[in-house]
């Protein structure tokens, strides 16, 4: 496997850990996959409902704003690899979480769910990250390409193009989830013309990376071979003994049936796939609605009409505590057979992807 440039910061392994909320990928899983030699991502979705230390305030925003400072500087020290933070767009504390990261010094920001149109606004004359905007279109990305530079001269550092298969929120509506023409390997072609003309116009790389559904070595080399920089993978990692979630919340991968993997409506109103049961069956009739809206966590949620708390219950999941909760899961989850150790992936990944190779070198 090729290492590959993001601006200037050289990526040993072109393996991305995908960022993974709530609780799920912290300080430990993105300091184990940092050390061996790809991007560790700490989730920062609600990530001042984690963690057992006691809180030093009621704010919602100022929770998540120590909690995100301490697993930055707990995974910094753990690993002299390269980090970065996931950011959706779509939380109400979305400049909180971003000029935190910025002041901690992280590597490279990742934001998805939504266009973060004015993430350059944020960059100040410190060091600063490198950004990564997650899209699932070739029109998200010239979007954000056209905005970026127009308003701020800055060219996006690289793109995560996520395709439908993936878990948690998929950026399509939720009948076009479905349609072969958003298949990762149609869109990711679309945003390579986009990033060509980019390279073009602006005499720069710009790195595209794959994700969704991307499960073995095989994959990410099929994926490569189509022009994709590296390879962003999460349930392959969810399932790790690095993985900040608790062992039942791991062990949940282990169990998980093909016929548990559904794509769901979620109160941040986009679709959603999940690991499908008992609190989702009871959510979606209607039986979970909340009675008071205690985060106000997400720009585009309705308190008075959500059929769930979101941040409730991907909290509880990450504990295990599955009555209250569900996982999030991408569509390979029944390919999970065990919890490993992040070396153990990345040394099979590498094996797989040197077989595919070999192989495609012998046709
Ligand atoms: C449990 C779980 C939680 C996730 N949480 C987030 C998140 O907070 N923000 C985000 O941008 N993507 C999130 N994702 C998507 C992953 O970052 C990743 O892109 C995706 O899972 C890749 O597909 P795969 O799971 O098939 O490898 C989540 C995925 C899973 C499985």
């Amino acid at each position: 496997m090729e290492p590959f440039y993001l601006g200037n910061l050289r990526v040993p392994v072109p393996i991305v850990q995908g960022g993974m909320g709530v609780g799920i990928s912290l300080s430990g899983l993105s300091a184990a996959v940092a050390n061996m030699g790809g991007i560790g991502v700490i989730s920062s979705v609600a990530i001042g409902l984690t963690g057992n230390s006691p809180s030093h305030s009621d704010s919602y925003a100022e929770r998540n704003i120590s909690r995100l400072r301490e697993e930055i500087r707990k995974a910094r020290a753990a690993t002299r690899g390269i980090l970065g933070v996931n950011i959706m767009t779509v939380v109400s504390d979305f400049s909180e979480m971003v000029r935190t990261s910025i002041e901690e010094g992280i590597d490279i920001l990742f934001c998805g769910a939504g266009l973060p149109l004015n993430l350059p606004s944020y960059l100040g004359n410190g060091p600063n990250p490198r950004l990564v905007p997650i899209v699932s279109s070739a029109r998200a990305a010239s979007i954000i390409s056209q905005k970026w530079y127009q308003n701020y001269g800055y060219v996006p550092d690289g793109f995560v193009v996520e395709g439908p298969n993936a878990g948690g929120h998929l950026g399509f509506k939720p009948q076009a989830v479905d349609d072969p023409g958003n298949s990762l390997d149609h869109i990711l072609s679309d945003v390579l013309e986009v990033t060509k003309d980019l390279e073009a116009k602006h005499k720069r790389p710009v790195p595209v990376i794959a994700a969704g559904g991307i499960f073995s070595g095989e994959d990410a080399f099929h994926y490569m071979q189509q022009g994709a920089n590296a390879v962003q993978l999460g349930t392959r990692f969810a399932a790790t003994e690095e993985c900040d979630a608790s062992l039942p919340f791991k062990m949940a991968f282990v169990n998980a049936q093909e016929s548990q993997i559904k794509v769901i409506k979620s109160p941040v109103g986009l679709p959603g796939r999940a690991l499908f049961n008992n609190f989702l069956k009871e959510a979606l009739n209607g039986d979970r609605r909340p009675s008071i809206c205690k985060h106000r966590c997400i720009k585009t949620c309705n308190p008075k009409t959500t059929l769930f708390c979101i941040a409730e219950a991907l909290i509880s999941a990450s504990k295990g505590e599955f009555s209250n909760g569900f996982a999030f899961s991408g569509s390979k989850a029944g390919l999970v057979t065990h919890i490993s150790t992040v070396k153990q992936v990345f040394e099979t990944l590498k094996t797989e992807y040197c077989k595919a190779k070999s192989l495609a070198g012998k046709r």
